[in-house]
């Protein structure tokens, strides 16, 4: 299991602080969510946060892009440093032109799914991808309760790739913390992030590795 610390719920006054104990704590991503207030009803952070954070750490960046028609921003926030992005299936309309994007940049390339959005959704561009980030929140703010049906979602897609011989990985997203993620990983997550469970408890380098050791290691 990869744990991916969410900076969301970092406190970004200490930024470099906070990426050296989530990879003191085990962390082997850090997770950047970049939101629109368009796409998803909040404003975070955009490609100079991710810079400032590839000088602060040697963490690779994950970044997620909760973004409305993403594909003009994608080469920026690859210059700035991501090493692997994920878009959002409802949010581009050219999915497989803006994987191919990605893709040409060397980078890791994902599609997002909300919490409704079925996994036949990605049927056809499934073999694309490096992994499948399953929202088990409906994006736009950390801090929000897991839902529980996506479990069952997580099995499903891992079922499919499974049946179709398709190497992509899980990645979980939203509401997972100490009391679930054992049942996620289980369900077959190889990536969980993490927002509130790794920053909200005063020491992210111990609620980290409490993570990392409840998920099983
Ligand atoms: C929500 C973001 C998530 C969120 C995770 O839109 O994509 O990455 O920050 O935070 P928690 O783990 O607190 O739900
Ligand atoms: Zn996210």
């Amino acid at each position: 299991m990869i744990l991916a610390p969410s900076i969301l719920a970092a406190d970004l006054g200490h930024l470099a602080d906070a990426a050296a104990a989530i990879q003191r704590g085990g962390a082997g991503l850090v997770h950047v969510d970049v939101m629109d207030g368009r796409f998803v009803p909040n404003i975070s952070l955009g490609p100079v946060v991710v810079k400032a954070l590839r000088r602060a750490t040697t963490l690779p960046i994950d970044v997620h892009l909760m973004v409305e028609s993403a594909e003009p921003y994608l080469d920026t926030f690859v210059d700035a440093g991501a090493a692997s992005v994920s878009v959002h299936v409802e949010a581009v309309v050219h999915l497989q032109r803006a994987l191919a994007q990605l893709k040409a940049r060397g980078v890791r390339t994902g599609v997002a799914l909300n919490p409704s959005t079925p996994i036949a959704a990605l049927e056809e561009i499934l073999p694309e991808l490096d992994f499948v980030l399953v929202m088990s929140v409906n994006p736009g703010f950390a801090g929000q309760e897991f839902l529980p049906g996506v479990l069952e979602k997580i099995r499903r897609l891992r079922r499919a790739l499974d049946e179709r011989g398709l190497a992509a990985q899980i990645q979980v997203d939203g509401g997972v913390h100490l009391g679930n993620i054992r049942s996620v990983v289980q369900a077959g997550a190889g990536v969980i992030v993490a927002g509130a469970a790794a920053f909200s408890q005063g020491d992210p380098e111990a609620a980290c590795r409490a993570l990392v050791e409840a998920a099983g290691g």
